[in-house]
């Protein structure tokens, strides 16, 4: 049966961890915990101190106001980010906003350009050195050792992940799981699905109650991501609660949708929701 990889520089896969998502069970015996990854994180590790959330910082969001206005956002849509660009780091991927190049990085030349190797998979050049940076100050912090279950999608290999929901849950709870065929974040590199050694939940809403869960809601910020499919928030995204999907965004946008208290990437950007196609 196939393990999930630790953080472990020695074993780079790619392909096999895609099969996680699909046939995992709730066995935590499937999860391999060599602690082999080092947990030397660099004082360097992680942002400046600039990018914490700083109480001057704050717009003084209510609790209560969550559709409201945002008070520090400019008022055009999508706040003059580029939200089209498929190797932008800001790239706007939902149910009503579909890659723009539908098999984007599917070609080798692209790929070799955009992606980078991680423990277990591949990411968006941008977005792998600062996972890695992730994973070594969750395990620094005693939060576990991060696992890779499924990081770049190839389009084929999205529409294997669709094909295989759908059958196994039907349409509506499959396309709240696994995204139509160009209109997934694996795509691009940017999004990443993880676990944690030894922790469980693997690939379920309990992920979000684990040591692991716990410190990817609080900190993944720091390193540039955010849970893009909040609880809640289906209405909204499209998706069910999926506390494992990260995306990368960057550090100066997660932290100020930290800032702003604003989970939804949509609503950070002043977009109408997609909950369907
Ligand atoms: N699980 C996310 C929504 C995807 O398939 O891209
Ligand atoms: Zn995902």
């Amino acid at each position: 049966m196939y393990q999930p990889k630790p953080l472990n520089w020695k074993v780079f896969l790619t392909i096999p961890a895609v099969f996680v998502l699909l046939f995992v069970s709730n066995s935590a015996s499937a999860v391999n915990a060599t602690p082999s990854a080092s947990p030397s994180a660099s004082p360097s590790v992680g942002v400046s101190p600039s990018a914490s959330p700083s109480p001057s910082n704050s717009p003084n969001p209510s609790p209560s106001a969550s559709p409201q206005p945002l008070p520090t956002t400019p008022s055009i849509p999508g706040r003059g980010l580029d939200l089209s660009t498929p190797s932008s780091v800001t790239l706007l991927v939902n149910k009503q906003t579909p890659l723009t190049i539908i098999d984007w990085l599917d070609n080798p030349a692209d790929r070799a350009t955009w992606l980078r190797n991680i423990p277990g998979g591949r990411m968006h050049k941008a977005a792998a050195p600062n996972f890695i940076k992730l994973a070594k100050a969750m395990k620094a912090a005693g939060a576990g050792t991060l696992l890779v279950n499924s990081s770049f999608r190839a389009y084929s290999t999205q529409v294997f992940i669709h094909r295989n929901q759908v059958a196994r849950l039907g349409l509506v709870a499959g396309e709240a799981l696994a995204a139509r065929p160009g209109y997934s974040e694996h795509q691009t590199g940017l999004a990443v699905d993880v676990s944690a050694a030894g922790q469980g939940c693997v690939i379920q809403t309990c992920f979000a109650n684990t040591k692991a869960g716990k410190w990817l809601a609080a900190n993944a910020w720091q390193y540039g991501f955010i849970i893009r499919y909040p609880k809640g928030q289906t209405d909204y995204t499209g998706y069910q609660f999926e506390p494992w999907h990260l995306r990368y965004v960057g550090v100066p946008i997660a932290a100020e949708m930290k800032n702003l208290r604003v989970a939804v990437y949509e609503r950070y950007l002043r977009l109408p929701a997609a909950p369907t196609y």
